[in-house]
């Protein structure tokens, strides 16, 4: 992280909320959106210097987050970024509990070893490929094409606020099988739980209320299972062990706002990405077979979360570089995915670079478990534009469109003439 990048977000922590406010835009505000438009060039000069370098904390006055006795690493180019997520043994990911876990409670994110292993084991079996294949018949291309429905006719959009926003929040609420008068609160309640950094107490109370809307679907399904996603949880089965209630109350916070906020912003990208250059979506528009590659290079390009955390379990290297056991590593996936040493023009946008995997969904034992459903959603979302609007294209009379942000990143709006 740069440090006129902390100083903004230490202000926008600072700066305290309205009365009422919308927790959207307090959160946006808290993660930089709009404040810093690009770290790219930034990274790019840090990681030119190495690949892992240690920030001093001392010196970015008032910044002290790990505490005095713990020190912080970047880890920025490619190689790197590999090395320390491959191996869960060395770089624990229990750090979360301190943060994330608040709020969540004990999930998989903050899970090292054998624990993980067995969780995720149970969990994946709510991940199937046959429960994607219904799902996108029976939730996501029903939720895309109502959300289009109500501005098809209009002629112009916002593909932000009317498509990207909505839709991966009502999909995840309709996978778990909540009711849909409990959608608008299920969407603030998540957002308002990755809050947490700002306001403690808020991220708590979020987190009661999530329990709160899941308490009675959990009863009934365990009582009378359906075919959803809180059914599949409450009768898993691994090695004669089962999910208890907190286990599964815990899963299902932490998924409230990992389904929603990054599928949201990384469709957004994705979309920028191609109206700002209409010779590429021109480009898909003739050759259909290309979609698979430009999800991936929107991705690779400006994926949604831009970093993520691990602890040293011991003292160790990386790079060359010396890293104390309880150092805590700033793994930086987008300067990763920007490594020129693995992509040619890493800054550039190009739907037709030769494919090869990125860590948009981070790697190793912690790899995104929803990370074949985040690329359906955004799929789906495409091909419904794609089909419905074959002229889509930017306002030309909106100003100044952009992808902003500092760990989160999408653009604000995304107004289109079709
Ligand atoms: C483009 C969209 C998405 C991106 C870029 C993304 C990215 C990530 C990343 C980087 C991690 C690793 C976090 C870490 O180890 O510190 C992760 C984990 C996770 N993601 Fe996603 N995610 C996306 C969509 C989703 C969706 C749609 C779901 C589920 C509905 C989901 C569920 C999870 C879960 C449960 C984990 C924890 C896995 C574990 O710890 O073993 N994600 N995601």
């Amino acid at each position: 992280m740069l440090e006129s990048d902390l100083r903004s977000l230490r202000h926008a922590w600072a700066t305290p909320p309205a009365a009422e406010e919308d927790p959207f835009e307090r959160f946006d505000r808290a993660q930089g959106i709009g404040m810093v438009r690009d770290p790219y060039p930034a990274l790019a000069a840090m990681r030119a210097a190495g690949p892992v370098q240690r920030i001093d904390l001392h010196a970015l006055a008032g910044m002290s987050p790990v505490g005095p006795e713990r020190e912080l690493y970047s880890v920025l180019g490619w190689d790197a970024v590999c090395e320390v997520l491959r191996d869960a043994a060395r770089f624990s990911s229990a750090g979360y509990a301190t943060t994330m876990g608040v709020v969540m409670g004990h999930t998989i994110l903050e899970m090292d070893g054998v624990e993980h292993v067995r969780h995720r084991a149970l969990i994946s079996r709510a991940f199937t490929r046959r429960a994607l294949e219904r799902w996108e018949r029976e939730l996501v291309r029903p939720i895309v094409n109502a959300h289009v429905d109500r501005f098809a006719a209009r002629g112009a959009a916002d593909l932000v606020r009317e498509l990207t926003f909505p839709v991966p929040v009502r999909v995840i609420a309709g996978m778990m099988g909540l009711p849909p008068e409990s959608h608008d609160e299920f969407h603030r309640r998540a957002v308002e739980l990755i809050s947490v950094g700002i306001d403690l107490e808020a991220g708590k109370r979020a987190s009661r209320a999530l329990t709160e809307l899941y308490a009675p679907v959990l009863a009934d399904r365990r009582a009378a299972p359906r075919d959803d996603l809180i059914s599949v949880l409450a009768h898993a089965e691994y090695d004669g062990a089962r999910l208890d209630d907190e286990a599964i109350y815990a899963f299902l916070r932490l998924l409230a706002p990992a389904g929603a906020e990054t599928t949201y912003r990384s469709s957004s990208n994705l979309l920028f990405g191609l109206l700002a250059h209409p010779d590429q979506l021109d480009a898909l528009r003739r050759e259909r077979a290309l979609l698979p590659r430009a999800i991936e290079e929107g991705l690779r390009w400006e994926p949604p979360l831009l970093a993520i955390m691990r602890t040293a379990t011991r003292d160790t290297e990386v790079a060359g570089v010396p890293i104390p056991a309880g150092a805590t590593l700033a793994v930086h996936l987008g300067a990763a995915n920007r490594d020129p040493a693995r992509w040619a023009d890493p800054d550039r946008f190009d739907i037709r670079r030769p494919p090869q995997p990125h860590v948009a969904f981070a790697l190793g034992a912690h790899v995104c478990l929803g990370m074949h459903l985040a690329r359906m959603e955004t799929r789906v979302l495409l091909e419904t534009l794609l089909d419905r609007f074959p002229d889509l294209r930017i306002d030309p009379d909106a100003e100044d469109v952009h992808i902003s942000g500092l760990m989160f990143r999408s653009p604000r709006s995304l107004p289109v003439r079709f």
